[in-house]
């Protein structure tokens, strides 16, 4: 084995930190093309991840319910297939009716936590989407509401805490200014998501940051620096998952990231802090049939399935070929139970708060 990796294998678990050069380091060999075999690295580190993860979470894997409340967005992200400029993506918004549906039904299913996620569209106003929140909580007073509807206002974060949402969701895509530049159009500014970010945390949520495995004009480097902003941003969550080219973009030729990578990297932030919640995600799911289980098995302890009504599954469609979007998809959430049973995890159903947070 590369002696080099070894090294800064046992150097981040024992000090939870490395320098930006020793992240690229311990990157760099897993991102080139014509690297040797890096398998007896990425399974000492997930050996070791999956370790800390144990002696935090046991076998336990927290579930949340993920509801795709619209995918009308005002952002014009080059990656996303919802993006405004895909005139072939068909809109939907959920009625507030049909929300506090889904919540309901995954109410009944076990969920004690919601994820209203949606692109930014302006009729979820701070006033629609507090009495939401405040419906949620009345009807099921013992769940946690999550919030993942992108760039908000200080005052607009603010208010939603104070109707009781309980976590806010918004990835920072890459940590790198220019790496944000070259997936994003100028109207969006890297400073205002970091903004974002820091009222979020500020505000008392618990916070998810994260990115994507393989954007394009990702390198080493620009990973390095997400892994260096995680260990010192300590988000409550850190949601990564493989880019996957969405045909209708601007990046539809472009290579999907690795499950390879995405698991790796899942492993290292999970030595960083042992901790935190981070989810094997649907686009792991995606690249790789049995993605989500390699994701637990590299130290992930989440998953999200798709509670979205059936009728708006395939129109979420941030990249192509995303999973539970047919039929077959009814309940992600035995399907899921099922896939953490076949490798020794089972899912539970409290709330699932980050350990360590103190609950007011
Ligand atoms: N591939 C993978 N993930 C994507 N996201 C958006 N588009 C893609 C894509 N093509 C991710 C972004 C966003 C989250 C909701 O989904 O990181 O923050
Ligand atoms: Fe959705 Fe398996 S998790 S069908």
């Amino acid at each position: 084995m590369y002696r080099k990796i070894i090294s800064l294998i046992e150097k981040l678990e024992a000090r939870h930190s490395l320098t930006l050069e020793e992240y690229e380091a311990l990157i760099g060999p897993m991102t080139e093309k014509s690297a040797p075999d890096r398998a007896d690295e990425a399974a000492l580190l997930a050996e070791k991840a999956s370790s800390v993860r144990q002696q935090v979470y046991g076998r336990d894997v927290y579930v949340r319910g993920l509801i795709e409340i619209s995918n009308i967005c005002k952002n014009d992200c080059y990656y996303c297939g919802i993006r405004r400029s895909n005139r072939s993506c068909e809109r939907y918004r959920l009625s507030e009716q049909e929300i506090l549906e889904c919540c309901a039904q995954g109410y009944e299913l076990g969920f004690r936590t919601f994820v209203l996620q949606g692109g930014e569209d302006a009729h979820f106003s701070d006033e629609v989407v507090c009495r939401l929140v405040g419906q949620i909580k009345k009807n099921h007073p013992d769940c946690a509401v999550t919030l993942s509807l992108g760039e908000r206002s200080r005052e607009s974060y603010q208010r939603m805490f104070d109707a009781g949402a309980d976590r806010y969701l918004l990835r920072h895509e890459t940590a790198d200014k220019a790496h944000y530049e070259k997936l994003h159009p100028p109207q969006m500014s890297f400073d205002n998501r970091m903004r974002c970010l820091r009222d979020l945390r500020e505000i008392g949520y618990q916070v998810g940051c994260g990115f994507m495995v393989g954007s394009p004009y990702q390198t080493a480097r620009t990973l390095a620096e997400d892994l260096k902003f995680i260990e010192e941003f300590r988000p409550d969550m850190c949601g990564i998952g493989p880019f996957v080219p969405h045909q209708a973009t601007p990046f539809a030729k472009e290579p999907a990231g690795t499950v390879e990578l995405t698991c790796y990297l899942l492993s290292i932030i999970r030595l960083i802090h042992p901790n935190v919640l981070l989810p094997s995600t649907t686009a792991l799911g995606t690249i790789d049939p049995r993605g989500r289980e390699k994701g637990i098995l590299a130290g992930a302890n989440v998953v999200m399935p798709n509670l979205s009504p059936m009728a708006v599954r395939k129109k979420y469609e941030l990249y192509d070929n995303k999973i539970c979007t047919g039929d077959e998809s009814a309940q992600c959430r035995h399907c899921l139970e099922q896939r953490m049973e076949s490798i020794g995890y089972h899912v539970v159903t409290d709330r699932g708060d980050v350990k360590g947070w103190k609950d007011s």
